[in-house]
């Protein structure tokens, strides 16, 4: 008769051993009374970069990767794309059901009220190079609003933890757009309350000597719909970041500020920018199989927007995006960079090469193309996928401190250096 579990044998030993499977995963800790012998610290799994290791429970966020799915708390991606906006999905993600309409105004109302950032910040700020890097920026700013609130190292409390998740979805926006303006060199324009999330993001950014100024309601729309696309991703590389910072039970502004440096990075958040500036060297359309060849050519370069750990098919995502900037380029005019896009892809999805690792168009294949028609510098694009990742930040990271099975993170390692020596001075090296 089938049963739910793995029976193992030691060939060392020649011991049976026989272990419960639950959810699809066996625990990893039940490989230790595998041993050859009472001294024996026991079997490990080794698993660099975990590539097969679930680090938790999870009911915020559902992909399958083979299938191209994707869903936060159920609603399939493209549903909310549709048909929410960015605070609906971020209510959504953090409390795992759709507003009502008093919930939702209450939750607009609290986010708006906590848009502004102290004084203080901005002396921060102006103590930055003129050219320094906005996510730069953003990590130490938001490392530092821990100094501000020091009641939210209490994570525990509920209350105390959900003010601090609510600050930092409301805080994200205008830290953005300050260290926006400040690579700008130009003045920082304070959040304006009687505007919604994006729209209020977008004037903070753009607007100069002009009080009422206010931006192109369908780009106001575009954006919106790209947070929906980046709210969150389950255990991606910052989020895990997020989580493994916060399972020392630091307050969450710190555990936050390690998912920002972890997005950074060019292959996670930091692909949109790196997307842009190889459409750029590329130069041309006629210049597009000679990239390929030298992607395929195992000399390093990759064909950046490209694969995903997760996605053996289509990104989801990146289907909504490759619609949106249509509505966009009507109203910014065409991206010229879009046809070289358009190209790489189409000669992509038919070569071997990428058909046989299953590398498909990611997110962030097109959405640097709809920025950068914004109006956007290259090197602004991940603190725009930052601001609305937060709500996936801050909902995993209450999700892991509230979750009982997990403690501080600790991986093991597999031990490869040299083992106990004799100090010698060093007239004897
Ligand atoms: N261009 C060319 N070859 C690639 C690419 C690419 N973009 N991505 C993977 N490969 C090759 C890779 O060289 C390897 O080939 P081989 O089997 O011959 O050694 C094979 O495909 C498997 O790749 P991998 O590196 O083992 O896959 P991974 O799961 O470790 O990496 C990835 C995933 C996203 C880091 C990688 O696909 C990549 O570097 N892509 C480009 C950067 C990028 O677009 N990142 C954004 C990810 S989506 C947004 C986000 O989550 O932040």
């Amino acid at each position: 008769m089938a049963k739910d579990s793995l029976s193992v044998t030691d060939n060392r030993t020649g011991k049976q051993y026989e272990m419960p499977i639950e959810n699809g995963c066996v625990k990893a800790i039940d490989f230790r009374k595998i041993k050859t012998s009472d001294q024996d610290f026991g079997l490990m799994s080794y698993d660099p970069a975990f590539l097969n290791t679930a680090n938790c429970k999870s009911a915020i966020t559902f992909i399958d990767g083979d299938a191209g799915i994707l869903e936060y708390r159920g609603y399939p991606i493209d549903q909310l794309a549709e048909k929410s906006t960015h605070l609906e999905v971020s209510y959504l993600v953090m409390n795992g059901e759709l507003p009502n309409k008093a919930q939702l105004e209450e939750f607009t109302t609290k986010i708006t009220h906590h848009t502004y950032v102290h004084e203080n910040i901005k002396s921060f700020m102006d103590g930055f190079r003129y050219d320094a890097h906005p996510m730069s920026m953003l990590a130490s700013t938001v490392a530092g609003l821990s100094s501000f609130y020091p009641e939210a190292k209490n994570v525990k409390n509920r209350e105390v933890r959900r003010a601090q998740m609510m600050r930092l979805i409301a805080k994200m926006p205008t830290l953005a757009a300050f260290s926006y303006r400040h690579s700008q060199g130009l003045p920082y324009v304070y959040p304006n309350n009687d505007l919604g999330y994006t729209e209020n993001f977008l004037t903070m950014v753009k607007s100069i000597g002009k009080p009422n100024w206010r931006p192109h309601p369908a780009l106001v729309k575009a954006l919106d719909l790209l947070f929906i696309l980046h709210a969150d991703h389950e255990q991606n590389c910052s989020t895990t970041a997020t989580r493994v910072v916060g399972s020392s039970e630091v307050d969450p502004y710190s555990a936050v500020a390690a998912g920002i440096t972890a997005l950074y990075g060019p292959l996670h958040g930091g692909a949109n920018e790196a997307v842009l500036r190889m459409l750029r060297e590329i130069g041309d359309v006629k210049n597009v199989p000679e990239f390929i060849t030298r992607v395929k050519g195992g000399d390093g370069t990759k064909l950046m927007g490209f694969g995903h750990r997760v996605y053996k098919n289509y990104d989801p995502r990146a289907k909504v995006i490759k619609k949106a900037c249509e509505e966009v380029f009507e109203v910014t005019g065409k991206n010229p960079a879009l046809e070289i896009a358009v190209e790489l892809e189409r000669i992509a999805l038919q070569d071997e090469y990428f058909v046989k690792r299953k590398l498909y168009p990611n997110v962030d294949f097109y959405s640097g193309l709809i920025y950068e028609a914004m109006g956007f510098s290259a090197d602004f694009f991940t603190n725009l996928f930052a601001i609305p990742r937060t709500v996936g930040w801050v909902s995993q990271w209450e999700e892991m401190i509230t979750d009982d099975e997990q403690k501080i993170a600790r991986p093991r390692q597999v031990f490869t250096g040299k083992r106990k020596r004799d100090y010698l001075p060093i007239d004897k090296r």
